[in-house]
């Protein structure tokens, strides 16, 4: 099994970033136990802060892979070419974020990316990744 976990804009500061929301862990850290967990599953990283960057990974994997992990931080909120290109690939992409983004600002209550997604993990801090693995897993 192949699966992308993609991380989108400021991701690339978890553990330095705002830690009473998203803890003090490096992404990085964390990705080496989801590895040691996982050994049987090609799990492969993609982070960039630019939509379109984004978007080209979406496009690269999406029609060969099993499964995308998709934290897409801000753009979940606002991003329609995102919602276009989960729509247009066929691999199955689960939305996830760290914070539970239904007890926080009102923007951050809607996603423009659910309606392409299987489904949507959050609030479960950097497990909510470990849990939709699990969800493309059972699938
Ligand atoms: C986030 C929630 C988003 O609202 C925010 O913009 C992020 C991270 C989360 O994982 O909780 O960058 O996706």
């Amino acid at each position: 099994m192949k699966i992308l976990i993609m991380n989108g804009p400021n991701l690339n500061l978890l553990g330095v970033r705002e830690t009473a929301i998203y803890g003090s862990t490096s992404f990085d850290d964390y990705l080496q136990t989801l590895k040691q967990k996982y050994t049987d599953i090609e799990l492969v990283y993609y982070q960039s802060n630019i939509e379109g960057e984004l978007i080209n990974k979406l496009q690269e994997v999406g029609f060969s892979f099993d499964g995308i992990v998709l934290n897409a931080g801000a753009y979940t909120h606002t991003s329609i070419a995102l919602l276009d290109c989960i729509k247009s690939i066929t691999t199955p992409v689960v939305e996830v974020h760290i914070s539970n983004v239904h007890a926080r600002e009102e923007f951050r209550r809607h996603s423009v990316i659910s309606p392409a997604c299987k489904g949507v993990i959050a609030g479960f801090g950097l497990h909510s990744y470990q849990l939709a693995i699990e969800a493309l897993i059972a699938q």
